[in-house]
């Protein structure tokens, strides 16, 4: 592993005011009611944490896994569930929260077997999207950063594992 760190993106100010803006935007769209998130680990963990303290109401979390990457940076186009839900959809306002859309392969995987659960509304709120690369046509409602075909680390993304602990987002050079 090498010993540089990586350059820094989007810094950790940048990130706590757009994941502010992004609570508030998805709170006017959702004013009364519970709304029910579903973080995909590992890497939108932190995302997850920032966003519901930047947003007032009742929240409920949950949490799910899955993964269509080995240890590399390139896309193996499988998408693998290894974690499920601990509850049901039914009737609810869910709002899945992601790291980053690439590809659009993991989004489509999970939108589809979500909504087949028989939620009230279905949005996904991502903190990164690298449209440069979509292999699929999917909706992501509501998108922090869009950003270029860069490989990126830090804010609970990871290379192989490393590097989720940077507050903030930075580039592998
Ligand atoms: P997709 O299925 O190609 O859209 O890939 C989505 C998943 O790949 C994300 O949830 C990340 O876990 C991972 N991923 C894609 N791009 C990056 C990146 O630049 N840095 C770290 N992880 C990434
Ligand atoms: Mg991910």
């Amino acid at each position: 592993m090498s010993s540089a760190k990586p350059a820094v993106l989007i810094d950790h100010d940048e990130l706590s005011a757009r994941i502010t803006a992004l609570a508030h935007e998805i709170r006017q769209d959702f004013p009364t009611g519970q709304l029910h998130f579903v973080c995909v680990l590992k890497g939108a963990f932190l995302f997850l944490g920032d966003l519901i303290r930047a947003m007032d109401g009742h929240v409920t979390i949950d949490f799910m896994a899955c993964s269509s990457y080995g240890a590399g940076t390139s896309s193996s186009g499988e998408v693998r569930l290894s974690k499920d839900l601990d509850s049901g959809l039914e009737g609810r306002d869910v709002i899945i929260v992601e790291d980053i859309v690439d590809t659009g392969l993991t989004l489509h995987y999970l939108q589809e077997i979500l909504q087949a659960r028989g939620p009230r509304t279905l949005r996904t709120a991502c903190l990164l999207s690298k449209p440069s690369r979509r292999k699929i046509a999917i909706t992501v409602d509501y998108i922090g950063f869009t950003i270029e075909d860069k490989f990126v680390v830090g804010y609970g993304l990871d290379y192989a594992e490393q590097y989720r602990n940077l507050p903030y987002i930075g580039v592998l050079e």
